[in-house]
């Protein structure tokens, strides 16, 4: 048995004992670190893991990540926001705007969208997400330009992962993405491949791989074997962008083709962990953001009404497939991916934005 199936099978031991029962979805303290054991589990149970909102921060880097990170079941709802790297934000800004996604929205966690090749950038996504208390789910980008630019990517990112000694307590997941599935960026058993060798140069800092894909990206590629990454990834990424379906209309009728795809994933995810990482609904159409469905309607409304309606069902996403859904919100400003932002360009919230991370 390889180092990294020892990995996913004390991931799934652990998993598969925590689905015993309410009682057992309690979070367990931890015994690594005594800054923790000082903080007193409140009442109503608020998880004291990282990254639990009220979890505080050990002064020191802890030497290991065992029982670091929050168990699986206590994330579902709201997590955090998508946010997207390509404007190369100084780390001024990136500390800025991660305390912002922590303190005003309860964010946990940061999915990291596009890329950004400057030196030393995943260093200052680290430091910003240690000072902020936020996970991070990283991303290798493939882009459309240059076909061989993930590879230098991944290499970049696999090495800050092992140089900077805070990487590992903040980077929840590696993701391959986005969408390579639907974007033919690799052959799908090339790509299960690639997943599986970062399994194994992560092993030793325990950070699971997967990718970041739309149920229809692993449908439509099955023949040519994307259930092998299935197999081989430790949870979901998926994406939810129900303005594009053929029944799209109004964000607040979107709720059966949102369902649908969930149930696609937890029938076909082999009960593995899923989150929602690139979820929203647009406020504007686009060359590019084009609905393929007559009657879907993008505005800031219903931008909204999609959000209301996942927070609405709080209760479904804490148990659904037996170890709950997380969702993310795509994305963070307008600035980063035009009409998706939930604050406008100018800075302010388009809407009242602050959804359940609990219920
Ligand atoms: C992981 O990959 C990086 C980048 O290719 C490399 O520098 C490092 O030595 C690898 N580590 C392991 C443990 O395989």
């Amino acid at each position: 048995m390889t180092l990294a199936s020892k990995f996913i099978l004390a991931v799934t031991v652990l998993g598969s004992a925590l689905l015993g029962g309410a009682a057992s979805r309690q979070y367990k303290p931890t015994k690594t670190f005594a800054e923790q054991e000082l903080v007193p589990q409140k009442a109503g149970g608020l998880p004291n893991c990282f990254p639990a909102i009220g979890f505080k921060m050990p002064l020191h880097i802890p030497h290991s990540v065992v029982n670091w990170w929050c168990d699986y079941d206590t994330e579902y709802a709201f997590m955090g926001f998508s946010y997207e790297v390509t404007a190369c934000q100084s780390l001024e800004q990136l500390r800025q705007e991660f305390l912002d996604i922590r303190h005003t929205f309860k964010g946990r966690y940061v999915r990291l969208y596009g890329a950004c090749d400057r030196n030393g950038f995943y260093d200052d996504i680290v430091d910003a997400a240690w000072r902020a208390n936020l996970g991070v789910h990283a991303l290798i980008w493939f882009g459309w330009d240059d076909p061989d630019i993930w590879k230098t990517r991944r290499d970049v990112l696999l090495a800050a992962l092992h140089a900077n000694p805070k990487a590992k307590f903040v980077t929840r997941v590696l993701q391959f993405g986005s969408e390579p599935l639907f974007d033919w960026a690799l052959p799908p058993l090339d790509l299960a491949e690639q997943v599986k060798l970062a399994q194994e140069n992560l092993t030793s800092l325990r950070i699971p791989v997967t990718i970041s894909e739309m149920a229809w990206g692993y449908q439509f590629s099955e023949p040519r074997g994307s259930m092998k990454i299935m197999d081989q990834i430790d949870f979901i990424d998926a994406h939810m962008l129900p303005f594009f379906s053929t029944e799209a209309s109004t964000a607040d009728k979107s709720w059966p083709i949102v369902e649908n795809d969930i149930n696609w994933f937890v029938n076909n995810g082999r009960g593995k962990k899923i989150y929602l990482s690139q979820n929203g609904w647009p406020s504007t159409t686009y060359p590019g953001v084009e609905p393929n469905s007559p009657s879907a309607v993008a505005d800031v409304s219903n931008e909204h009404d999609y959000y209301t309606l996942l927070d609405e069902k709080c209760s479904y996403f804490k148990t659904v497939g037996g170890r709950g859904i997380g969702w993310f919100a795509h994305i963070y400003s307008d600035n980063q991916e035009p009409g998706y932002g939930i604050y406008g360009k100018d800075g302010s919230l388009k809407f009242p934005f602050a959804p359940k991370i609990r219920c």
